[in-house]
């Protein structure tokens, strides 16, 4: 048994996977964009997620573009049997990063090839429509057009299963209307608390719900809240803040990202701090706080 067991697991898709994963969006360049700054570094880290048991890493061939895919590849292909990998489609890069919507059948079409081939796989497990509607958050529209071309590419057998990301509940409950959701990823940690009524909603249908940003994202969550508990538990702030993302809901799945093994092994090591009710409590004023600021 390694340590993230402790976390226990979940269904997604068709497997069950271990609650802590990981998130390889961190590995491309500075702001996900060009390659790594140390190829050898992004390989080991991926090395050391697996090793540490992690079977479930979330990625796109848009990180990079292209790079966070092939580094994946390089550090883990032949894969594993049970790795579950997760990519998404939906939108690209420009030449010089900025971030665009790419959801037509052309687009879609390609961005599924393109991650089968720079991952070296024939089909995908998941594949989430991640909506750009606004790229910031989760805007209503319809995005019933686009999913049926991934439940056409489902049909052709190159994708397993479809998940959304940066979704509203309407947009939840359209695409299951169209097609089996596998999993919800949009925003959520600490601080930043819009999908409470959701997450309830997909635990009591068993649908994983997969922050993104668990740590705050590109600047980490600092709160003297999070310091204080992590200093009563002899935990860091980040593992007590995964801590209480795995106490929120047993849907919860994690995908912290990082390009650094110490941080890795860190936020894995976080499945065995126990987090009593009266630290939680303290931890929900971080939300309460973020919402009267
Ligand atoms: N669907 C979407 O639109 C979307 C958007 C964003 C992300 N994602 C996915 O979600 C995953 C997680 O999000 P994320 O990686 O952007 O953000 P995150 O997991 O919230 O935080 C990553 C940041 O925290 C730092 N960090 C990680 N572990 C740490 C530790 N133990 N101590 C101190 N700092 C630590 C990382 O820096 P170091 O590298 O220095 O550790 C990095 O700056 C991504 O990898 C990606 O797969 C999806």
């Amino acid at each position: 048994m390694t340590s993230i067991d402790q976390a226990g697991t979940h269904p997604l898709g068709s497997r069950r996977v271990r609650r802590l994963g990981y998130g390889a969006m961190q590995l491309a360049g500075p702001g996900v964009f060009g390659p790594p700054k140390d190829r050898e570094a992004a390989v080991a880290v991926l090395r050391a997620a697996v090793a540490g048991g992690v079977d479930h890493i979330d990625t796109s061939d848009f990180y990079g573009p292209h790079e966070t895919n092939r580094i994946i590849r390089e550090a883990l292909a032949p894969y594993p049997a049970g790795l579950t990998l997760v990519t998404k489609v939906g939108a690209r890069r420009d030449d010089r990063g900025a971030w665009l919507p790419a959801a037509s059948r052309e687009a879609l079409t390609q961005a599924v090839h393109d991650n089968l081939r720079h991952l070296g796989l024939e089909v995908l497990d998941v594949v989430n429509f991640r909506s750009m509607l606004d790229v910031h958050g989760p805007a209503e529209g319809s995005i019933a057009a686009p999913l049926a071309v991934l439940a056409d590419l489902q049909r052709q057998g190159l994708i397993r299963h479809i998940g959304l990301s940066n979704v509203t509940p309407a947009q939840v409950a359209e695409g299951r209307s169209i097609c089996e959701i596998a999993c919800v990823q949009n925003q959520y940690n600490l601080a930043h608390r819009g999908d409470d009524a959701l997450i309830g909603d997909l635990a009591r249908d068993g649908i994983p719900y997969v922050p993104f940003f668990p740590l705050g994202g590109f600047s980490p969550l600092q709160s003297s809240a999070l310091s204080e508990v992590a200093g009563r538990l002899g935990a860091t702030p980040m593992q007590v803040a995964l801590a209480w993302l795995l106490r929120r809901s047993p849907n919860i799945l994690l995908i912290p990202g990082t390009a650094s093994v110490v941080h890795l092994r860190e936020n894995l090591a976080a499945a065995e701090v126990a987090l009593p009710d009266e630290m939680a409590a303290v931890l929900d004023r971080i939300a309460a706080e973020n919402a009267a600021a």
